[in-house]
């Protein structure tokens, strides 16, 4: 990985140099509507570009750092259950930042395992269990097991179910997982814990967050700028875990 730092100033110019060289891509022949515009959206995304420069494994990775930067959530030493890892671009980011590797011998060594129901490429610093499904009791004891007995300070889920592209059903979904992780990370974190969530919008966001509240202290809502404007998607970050009372 080139560096963990993201530069607006990189992401500037790209931006302005795909406005101005605009990348039409070819082989589009056999290809739904919905694909080439996929492609060609990627073709022409300056976060796609930055994440190739410095080797993140999606572009997703910005969208973490951008949380983190402005939240900072991730500290060196804190143990991060990750939900819904796979490729590992947020895992990336928690490896670097909680110092799991560890790249700095001074500071705290933190832990980062990852849960995906794809297999995940082994990353340094992680630990996956690739293959799993998060919500299966059988997948979050493995976990416990791994942890033997130490509290969670981050729990992260980006889980997405598969889009169905109803949008009802697709939110109604992913809030079933946004949930499934909020009872782990409720169960099983540190008091003053945090758990970020992504959910796409809809009739459920209201609940989910009110049930957040119970449990945290601070509940808020973000939409990092690296998170296309046309999607859905917002990311819910809890801090402050109140414990059970
Ligand atoms: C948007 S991707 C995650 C990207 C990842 N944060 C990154 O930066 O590389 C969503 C992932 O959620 C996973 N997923 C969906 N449902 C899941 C479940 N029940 N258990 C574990 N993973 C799940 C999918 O397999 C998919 O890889």
């Amino acid at each position: 990985m080139k560096s963990l730092s993201f530069n607006w100033t990189q992401i500037a110019s790209l931006s302005t140099s795909s406005v101005t060289c605009k990348v039409i891509p070819k082989n589009l022949k056999g290809r739904n509507k919905s694909s080439q515009d996929w492609l060609q959206r990627q073709l022409n995304d300056p976060y796609v570009k930055l994440a190739k420069y410095e080797h993140y494994r999606a572009r997703s990775a910005y969208k973490l750092l951008e949380i983190d930067n402005q939240c900072k959530i991730l500290k060196p030493g804190q143990v991060v259950v990750e939900c819904g890892a796979a490729p590992g671009a947020w895992t990336q980011v928690a490896v670097s930042r909680v110092n799991s590797l560890p790249n700095d011998k001074d500071k705290p060594q933190g832990i980062v395992i990852g849960v995906d129901l794809t297999s995940i490429h082994p990353l340094p610093g992680a630990t996956f269990l690739g293959g799993k499904d998060f919500t299966c009791p059988k997948t979050q004891q493995q976990i416990l097991d791994f942890l033997q007995g130490r509290k969670v300070n981050v729990v992260l889920s980006d889980m997405a179910p598969n889009a169905s592209g109803t949008k009802a059903l697709d939110h109604e979904n992913i809030i079933n997982l946004s949930y499934s992780a909020l009872r782990f990370a409720v169960q099983h974190s540190a008091i003053g814990g945090s758990y970020l969530c992504k959910i796409w919008e809809g009739f459920m966001s209201q609940k989910i967050s009110e049930d957040m509240r119970k449990f945290y202290k601070n509940v808020k809502t973000i939409k990092p700028p690296s998170s296309r404007s046309d999607s859905a998607e917002k990311f819910l970050l809890c801090r402050n875990f109140l414990g059970i009372k």
